[in-house]
């Protein structure tokens, strides 16, 4: 059974873990952990998105703005607690940089469930800009299709951006059969979790 860390601490284990939780290596060496979004996370969701960049909010929310608004922030918080009540997930990645003492949230993936089709959910997945690169994209990809299994799911479906080759490059290596298809400058990827 994992501890429960409440601050980070150069002394042991420096990230807050609990049962279900990860801990990774990220390819630049930095441990991050990934976790289920916590009721008490929405401060730490709201540091995360305010630190995203104009690029980082156009590939993920396909509007180009420099930053996201108090009020877009509150929204979203709202909407992403709101997936996890629509039975859909929410993970995070956290990183707990031992000069700060505080764990950070540095990713955020999720699987939202399809109004009309129950079974099918969709994807997003948002990495801090100064941790892109390290994996934490992928790894939180790979934990979503195992809580897409466990909920029983039979169909991933994702939209990016023409352009955006880390998350083109996320897909194929689900290791699961997948299509792409391209509507303008948008791509749509589809997954079969039970083909
Ligand atoms: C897309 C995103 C989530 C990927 O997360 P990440 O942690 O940066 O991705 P990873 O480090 O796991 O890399 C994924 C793949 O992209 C590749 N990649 C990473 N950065 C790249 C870049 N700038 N150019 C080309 N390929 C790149 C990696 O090499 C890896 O491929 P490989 O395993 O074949 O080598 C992240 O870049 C992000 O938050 N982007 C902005 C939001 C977004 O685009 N969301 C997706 C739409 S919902």
């Amino acid at each position: 059974m994992f501890g429960l860390f409440e601050q980070c601490s150069n002394d042991g284990p420096f990230l807050p873990q609990t049962p279900g939780s990860l801990l990774r290596q990220s390819r630049a060496g930095r441990a991050f952990n990934i976790r289920p979004l916590k009721q008490s996370d929405s401060a730490l969701v709201g540091e995360f998105l305010s630190q995203l960049s104009a690029n980082t909010l156009l590939n993920r929310f396909f509007v180009g703005r420099n930053s996201l608004s108090e009020s877009a922030i509150t929204a979203e918080i709202k909407r992403l607690y709101q997936v996890g009540k629509d039975k859909g997930s929410v993970l995070v990645a956290t990183y707990c940089d031992p000069a700060k003492e505080k764990e950070e949230i540095i990713g955020l993936g999720e699987i939202s469930r399809d109004r009309t089709l129950y079974l099918m959910a969709e994807v997003a997945l948002t990495v801090r800009d100064d941790f892109q690169g390290e994996g934490i994209g992928s790894a939180l990809a790979l934990q979503l299709v195992n809580e897409a299994r466990k909920k029983g799911l039979t169909t991933l479906r994702a939209e990016t951006l023409f352009h955006n080759q880390p998350m083109r490059r996320i897909w194929p290596k689900l290791g699961l059969p997948y299509s792409f298809q391209a509507n303008h400058d948008v791509t749509i990827m589809l997954a079969l979790l039970n083909p």
